[in-house]
């Protein structure tokens, strides 16, 4: 890619550092519009002075345009990224990942933004029977969350196919990495079995740990989501699973993480969460065929690179719930 400019909202969180911090290191200009709700300035430190961060909210048009000029594609990261959040608060859920990504098709839009690549999810298809689960299998959503990203999904196609705004979602399956919050109350289960297994704490389970996901390194996204904004023009108004591919239980994954980090904890069990699926498993052939991902790190890498850093972090002086 020669030097080009992008905006990467909700920048300052888990997925959006990578993406901004692999733009900056590839020698690009970025910006960064975070809110700082979920994020950190932390998240992008080793990053200072390469990325600008916008701190306001994807809400309000005006900032959204602001960021958006002379932008060629937007990476739109941002959104109150949590299940349980959703069905306890529908309606600030709907307010950023529905208003807000509106407003971010429609600032990128009036700035003649070339390509909006966003951050979709894997929750849009509910407790299907089949698996894997494929893009032309029908929405089924479950929660608020999952209804606000079949919205942004919609808004997508409408924009590529009406307003000429080329965009691509991407279902993301249960995404793992280094800089992942373990700490809130809604925190996605690796972060949280590292950080408790490294502070000789027993995690918990929430239901019986048969559930099963496909759990993917934040590298193949941040794979993603480059390859997406390369892809032809043929390649907009449509949304491509993102995953590995594979599936593993609950369960299974949290005995893997304890061998990892040398715990002899056992995991507790709790009453299921609602909203959440049984399964999830992702067929990711029309990524590979259209946006040419592969996918490259398998899970026990990205696992282990995950333990590796948390446990660095643990080391200097953090404690395991240490989190930037
Ligand atoms: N992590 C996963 O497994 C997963 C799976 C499917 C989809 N996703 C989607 O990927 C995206 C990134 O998720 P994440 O896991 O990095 O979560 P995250 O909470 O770490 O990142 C979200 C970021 O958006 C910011 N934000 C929230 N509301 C905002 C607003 N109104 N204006 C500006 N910034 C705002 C937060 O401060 C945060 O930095 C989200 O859209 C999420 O729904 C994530």
């Amino acid at each position: 890619m020669s030097k080009t400019r992008y905006l990467v909202t909700g920048g300052a969180g888990f997925i959006g550092s990578h993406v901004a911090k692999t733009l900056a290191a590839a020698g690009h200009e970025v910006i960064v519009l975070d809110n700082l709700s979920t994020g950190r300035r932390a998240n992008l430190d080793d990053a200072t002075g390469r990325i600008e961060l916008v701190e306001g909210s994807i809400t309000d048009l005006e900032t959204v345009e602001s960021c958006c000029r002379g932008v060629d594609c937007v990476f739109h990261q941002a959104a109150l990224p949590s299940v349980p959040r959703s069905v306890v608060d529908p309606l600030a859920s709907d307010e950023h990942n529905v208003g807000g990504t509106l407003r971010v098709f429609w600032g990128a839009h009036r700035q003649g933004v070339r390509r909006v690549v966003f951050a979709a999810s894997s929750s849009v298809y509910g407790d299907t029977i089949e698996l894997p689960k494929h893009e032309g299998m029908p929405v089924r959503p479950l929660s608020p969350y999952a209804v606000n990203k079949c919205v942004g999904e919609m808004y997508g196609a409408v924009f590529n196919n009406l307003y000429g705004l080329s965009t691509i979602g991407l279902r993301y399956f249960n995404v793992f990495g280094p800089h992942q919050d373990p700490q809130s109350q809604y925190a996605a289960v690796v972060p949280k079995f590292i950080t408790s297994f490294l502070d000789g704490q027993a995690p918990v389970i929430h239901g019986d740990g048969t559930q099963s996901r496909d759990f993917t390194f934040v590298e193949n996204v941040v794979e993603a989501n480059l390859a997406a904004c390369a892809a032809p023009g043929t390649a907009g108004g449509r949304s491509y699973n993102i995953a590995l591919g594979g599936r593993i239980t609950v369960t299974d994954l949290c005995l893997k993480i304890r061998a990892l980090v040398g715990s002899e904890a056992e995991p507790q069990y709790d009453a299921a969460r609602a909203g959440d699926v049984k399964h999830s498993q992702a067929d990711i052939s029309l990524a590979r065929e259209h946006l040419g991902y592969a996918g490259k790190v398998d899970l026990d890498e990205g696992l282990r690179r995950t333990v590796d850093w948390y446990r660095t972090r643990a080391q200097a002086g953090g404690g395991g719930k240490a989190c930037s």
